[in-house]
């Protein structure tokens, strides 16, 4: 699972955390097995079950000695101190042996933390920053709700799922080894026996985990799609009550949580199936080993004594839990992977976008724009057709057509939010492709048909992107020029009032002179109004219109707008329909064709009043 791999890879900059933390796992594993081992031997001294051994024992590789030595150590005590004074030691032994078992036990947690949650935290700055780089074709055939699952629950999953059990993976093995490793220095043969056992029963509880990962994919699936009903609705609310489409609304998002529902459920009790069953066949590893063990014993088949086999049986069954975690781990990360892929095939989206080895850079906009034989199509629906136009500096052009004609499709390819199909974009002779992305956008000041604005206060709306310091006076100076600054002043909090999600606290006129004082203030060489001035009313309209018109005197734009009437003026008219030019002129060239389009669409306009 190569995309295992890669989650474990952005451990690597905590690695001084890992170590620290297999080091204090170690250091835990070391000292429960002493406590374990500790208490029984003295107590059998204490209640005279066991001699007192007087001899120092000589040192050989073995139960016996260790078991000797103990023994020795404790009768040594117990004469020094007398009986009570050495069983108070011996306490006092244990409680010391047992706070530095879960110190080093906490330790090792303490530096887990950091691990667990500094992974999600840069998967999540990684996933967000491929979102904020990916092209926008990318997210017109995405759910919304569905990327912010990725980005929110996704992450938080490989936090529960992987990261949470990472440890379990480095410690339960170097458990399960050292406990084995007591075992076989204990007997041999009744370790071989176990070590057959064992894997039988970890196959079995591994095999549940494999069903898992594919509920677990649908799950998040779901989830995204519910997040996606709970976006639209919120900012659909207006609509939703306006046409009584509570209902409906109501009726999609509890299919949708039913089917959640469903599958969480299903998916919950494999889940929890893991721990009765595994609690099951654990005791049935022990009773195996008991039955066989114990016969070995009885019919001393096997040089044990039966002392040392209640041992053997103390040590093989504290064994038996970092086993079961250990499968249980297995499980659980079968789970998160659903989550990693998810995450992943956004990390891994190709940029679209293509970019050459060397990009070359542009500062400053001087000669031209030239669109030829521009070929484009949203997926396989063809929009735009043969496009030539040039667009010289210092001159306006204005696209007009009748609604989907493409006009908003050519503004969304000069700042290559989309690529084109055939055919080139050229910019100052090179093709716009060769450029940086950032210094391609860097030349342009866009105002886009929807305005679009952040829940954050007016000063940062306006200055959203730009990176100098900017001073009060000169967003003050865009708002008058954008004919904004007399509704901004008569806000409560001013240039510091917020202004809601996308801006709902304004009018729609209000958003969209936000929007203009935005380009106003970027101040590019090249402007791109769509529909910039549509929802004013025709008192506005005239005064942004004008500022707009002061805006565009040594500048070089691009302006869309239905009503013909404002855009007369402009040093060339481009009549778009169904994705082809079919006129091009001055107003007074265009008017003068009988039979023109633009004549046709002027003289409908003026009809409509
Ligand atoms: N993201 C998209 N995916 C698929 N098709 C799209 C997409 N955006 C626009 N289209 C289609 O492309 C065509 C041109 O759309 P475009 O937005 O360029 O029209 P327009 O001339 O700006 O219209 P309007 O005057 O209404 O703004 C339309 O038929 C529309 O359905
Ligand atoms: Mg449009």
């Amino acid at each position: 699972m190569p995309n295992f791999l890669r989650i474990i890879a952005h451990i690597r900059p905590y690695s001084t955390y890992a170590g620290m933390n297999v080091f204090f796992n170690v250091l835990t594993i070391l000292f429960s097995l002493v406590s374990l081992t500790m208490i029984i031997p003295f107590l059998r001294i204490l209640f005279d079950i066991q001699k007192l051994v007087l001899d120092k024992p000589n040192f050989s590789f073995s139960v016996e000695w260790l078991t000797n030595y103990f023994n020795y150590t404790l009768s040594q005590l117990m004469l020094q101190y007398g009986k009570i004074e050495a069983l108070l030691l011996v306490c006092l032994l244990v409680i010391v042996v047992f706070f530095l078992k879960n110190f080093f036990r906490y330790a090792a947690v303490f530096m887990m933390a950091v691990i667990r949650n500094g992974v999600v935290k840069d998967i999540r700055n990684q996933l967000f920053n491929r979102i904020l780089h990916l092209p926008i074709a990318y997210f017109t055939e995405q759910r919304k709700g569905d990327m912010m699952t990725r980005v929110t629950n996704d992450v938080q999953e490989i936090e529960w799922s992987i990261m949470s059990v990472l440890e379990a993976l480095v410690r339960d093995p170097i458990t399960i080894i050292t406990y084995l490793a007591a075992l076989f220095f204990i007997s041999p043969k009744l370790t071989l026996f176990v070590l057959f056992v064992l894997p039988i029963t970890g196959g079995i509880i591994g095999k549940i985990g494999k069903t898992l990962k594919k509920q677990s994919h649908q799950a998040q699936t779901q989830l995204g799609i519910l997040l996606s009903i709970i976006d639209e609705t919120l900012s659909g609310l207006r609509i939703i009550k306006g046409f009584n489409a509570q209902q409906m609304q109501q009726q999609k998002f509890v299919q949708s949580n039913q089917k959640h529902f469903q599958i969480m459920k299903n998916m919950l009790r494999r889940r929890d199936l893991s721990a009765p069953l595994s609690e099951f066949l654990s005791i049935c590893v022990v009773a195996t080993v008991l039955y066989v063990g114990g016969r070995m014993v009885l019919t001393h088949s096997i040089e044990l004594e039966a002392e040392t086999f209640i041992y053997f049986m103390v040590i093989f069954s504290q064994i038996l839990s970092p086993a079961k975690s250990f499968s249980k781990a297995f499980y659980n990360i079968q789970k998160g992977m659903a989550s990693v892929e998810r995450v992943y095939q956004i990390i891994d989206t190709p940029d679209n976008i293509h970019l050459p080895a060397k990009p070359l850079t542009i500062k400053d906009f001087t000669r031209e724009i030239e669109f030829k034989n521009v070929q484009f199509a949203y997926g396989n629906q063809p929009v735009l057709h043969n496009i030539n136009f040039t667009l010289k500096k210092g001159e306006t052009i204005a696209l007009v057509g009748a609604s989907g004609a493409g006009k908003s499709t050519i503004a969304d390819l000069i700042p290559r939010f989309y690529d084109v199909n055939n055919g080139s974009i050229l910019l100052d002779g090179n093709n716009i492709q060769q450029y940086h992305l950032e210094d391609l956008r860097q030349l342009m000041g866009i105002v886009t048909q929807e305005a679009i604005l952040f829940n954050d206060s007016i000063f940062n709306n306006i200055t959203v992107g730009i990176e100098r310091q900017v001073s009060d006076s000169e967003v003050v100076e865009a708002a008058k020029i954008a004919n904004a600054h007399d509704f901004i002043m008569q806000l409560p909090e001013g240039y510091q009032s917020l202004i809601g999600d996308r801006g709902c606290k304004l009018s729609g006129g209000e958003r969209q002179r936000l929007t203009i004082a935005r380009a106003v203030l970027k101040n590019p060489p090249i402007l791109i109004l769509d529909e910039a001035t549509s929802s004013l009313d025709s008192v506005s309209e005239k005064l942004v219109q004008e500022a707009l018109f002061k805006l565009m005197q040594n500048r070089t734009s691009i302006i869309i707008a239905h009503r013909l009437s404002t855009i007369q003026f402009a040093d060339k008219i481009l009549v778009l329909n169904k994705g082809k030019i079919v006129e091009g002129g001055t107003h007074e060239t265009l008017m003068a064709k009988k039979d023109g389009h633009y004549r046709k669409l002027v003289q409908l306009q003026e009809m409509q009043g």
